[in-house]
C-alpha cells in the first residue's frame, strides 16, 4: 500500500515540500519526469487510455458513499466535474466543504489554494484531498510570502504601514490570508472585492490620508475594482514589482497612492486583448462581451458586463435565446455554457485554444487514482495547512463572511 503523501503549508512546515515553492511544469512529450518532485502518485496512476476509468471512478465514490464529498470548481474538465457532488467557484466551494462535517474526505476538483482554504475551514479530522499536487495557480505563486513581508518592511520605511490595510484575493497562498489576518486585512472574491475595499477604507477613515490599500496578488482585480467600482482614478494606483529593489517606487510613491497592487495576474485572463473584442464587433454587430475582472483593464473598459464566475453563469442562464455572446473566462467553463445553452451563440473571447494548464492537472486518471486510495484505506495528496498560519488566515476569511451588504452568503 502507497504511503500517505501529505503537503503541508505554511512557515511551521518550512522544511517540507510545498507545491507554491515548486515551478509550473511543462507538460507533454519531452518534460522531465523527475522534476515532478512531490508531484508523483504512489502506486498506479491509471492510464488515460484506459476505457473502464468511468466505471471505476463510479465504483469508487459509491464504495466511500458519504464518507467522501467531490468538489468542482467551474473550471474542472467535463470528464471530472461530472462526478462532482457540488460545483462553484472557489469560495463558494470552500464554504461547500465547511457545511458537510460529517464527509471524512473533501476530494478537492480545483487548484492548491482552493484546497487550502477547504482545510481552513473544515474541522481537523476532515481531510481535503488535492488529485494531483501540480494542480497550482500561477497567479497564486506571483505573491510569496517572503515578497510580502519585504513588501511591508518598505512601508514601514516609508511611514505609510499605520495606514495600510492588506486585502488579499482569494487565489492566494494561505500564508498571504495569514499575513492579512495578522495585519487587519481582509480576504476578497472577484464578487465582493468592491465591498472589501470599502471596508478596507473604513478601517483607516481616521487616518489624515484617509487610508490606503495593498492589494495582493491581482493587479487586474485590484485596478478594475478601485477604478470602475471605487471611482478612484489610474494616478491614485501604483504597481509594486516584487523583482525589483522597493517594488520599482519611491516613498514618495508609496505616500500618494491610494492602493498599491501587487504585480500579479492570472495567465488565463491575461490573454484576452481589446483588438478581440473589436474585431469581434465589427464581425457580430449586437454581440455582448461578458468578461471576468481578472481581465486586463482595456479589456473590461470595452466589455459590456464584468464579473465572476458564478455571474457569467447566471448571466449566460438569463440571456434570451438567439443572443450572441463572446466570454473572457476559463475555456473548460465557456464551452460547457455553449454545449448547455444551444439556443445561445457563445464564442470564446481569445484567437487561440488556452485553458487553465494548472485547473486541467486534475483529469480522470487522477481522480480514480485519488478515489481508489481512499476506497484501499491510503490517504494520498492530503494537503493540510500548519495551525498558525490556519488560525490567522480564518480571520480574514471569517473578517470577509462578515462583511456588510452582497457577498457569497447571499
Ligand atoms: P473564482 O473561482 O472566484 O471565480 O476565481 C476565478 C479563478 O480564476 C479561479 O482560479
Ligand atoms: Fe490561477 Fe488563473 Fe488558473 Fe484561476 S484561471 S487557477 S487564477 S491561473
Amino acid at each position: 500500500m502507497a504511503a500517505p503523501f501529505i503537503v503541508r503549508t505554511g512557515a511551521a512546515y518550512d522544511d517540507h515540500v510545498s507545491i507554491i515553492d515548486l515551478p509550473l511544469l511543462p507538460l507533454g512529450k519531452g518534460r522531465d519526469l523527475t522534476s515532478e518532485r512531490g508531484v508523483e502518485c504512489p502506486g498506479d496512476l491509471p492510464a488515460a487510455s484506459d476505457p473502464d476509468l468511468v466505471a471505476r471512478a463510479e465504483a469508487a465514490k459509491a464504495a466511500l458513499g458519504s464518507r467522501v464529498f467531490v468538489l468542482g470548481h467551474h473550471y474542472q474538465r467535463d470528464e471530472v466535474i461530472r462526478f462532482a457532488d457540488v460545483t462553484g467557484d472557489s469560495f463558494k466551494l470552500a464554504r461547500d466543504a465547511a457545511a458537510r462535517p460529517e464527509a471524512e474526505f473533501i476530494v478537492f476538483c480545483g487548484v492548491h489554494f482552493m484546497a487550502e482554504s477547504a482545510d481552513i475551514l473544515t474541522s481537523p479530522d476532515q481531510k481535503v484531498i488535492l488529485p494531483d499536487l501540480a494542480a497550482g495557480c500561477s497567479m497564486a505563486d506571483m505573491a510569496r510570502i517572503s515578497q510580502v513581508e519585504d513588501a511591508w518592511d518598505a512601508l514601514v520605511e516609508a511611514g505609510v504601514a499605520d495606514d495600510v490595510v492588506p486585502v488579499t484575493y482569494m487565489n492566494s497562498s494561505a500564508d498571504i490570508k495569514a499575513f492579512c489576518g495578522k495585519h487587519g486585512g481582509v480576504v476578497c472574491t472577484s464578487s465582493n472585492a468592491d465591498v472589501a475595499l470599502e471596508w478596507a477604507f473604513a478601517q483607516k477613515s481616521d487616518r489624515p490620508a484617509g487610508g490606503k490599500v495593498l492589494f495582493l496578488p491581482d493587479q487586474h482585480l485590484g485596478r478594475n475594482t478601485a477604478v470602475l467600482k471605487m471611482g478612484m482614478t489610474l494616478d491614485d494606483c501604483v504597481v509594486w514589482n516584487p523583482q525589483l529593489p522597493n517594488g520599482g517606487l519611491t516613498a514618495q510613491e508609496l505616500r500618494d497612492a491610494k492602493v498599491i497592487l501587487w504585480r500579479g495576474h492570472c495567465s488565463v485572463h491575461g490573454r484576452f486583448t481589446a483588438d478581440v473584442v473589436d474585431r469581434l464587433r465589427e464581425q457580430h454587430p449586437g454581440i455582448n462581451i461578458l468578461v471576468h475582472p481578472e481581465c486586463t483593464h482595456d479589456v473590461v473598459l470595452k466589455a459590456d458586463l464584468v464579473g465572476s464566475t458564478e455571474f457569467i453563469i447566471k448571466t449566460i442562464e438569463a440571456a434570451p435565446a438567439g443572443s450572441t455572446w463572446a466570454i473572457g473566462t476559463e475555456l473548460n467553463l465557456v464551452k460547457r455554457l455553449a454545449d448547455t445553452h444551444p439556443d445561445k451563440n457563445i464564442v470564446f473571447l481569445d484567437r487561440n485554444v488556452c485553458y487553465c494548464s494548472t485547473m486541467n492537472r486534475i483529469d480522470l486518471p487522477h481522480f480514480v487514482w485519488a478515489m481508489e486510495s481512499l476506497v484501499a484505506g491510503a490517504v494520498v495528496n492530503q494537503i493540510q495547512v500548519d495551525p498558525d498560519t490556519e488560525h490567522h488566515a480564518k480571520i480574514a476569511l471569517e473578517r470577509m463572511l462578515a462583511l456588510p451588504g452582497k457577498s457569497h452568503r447571499d
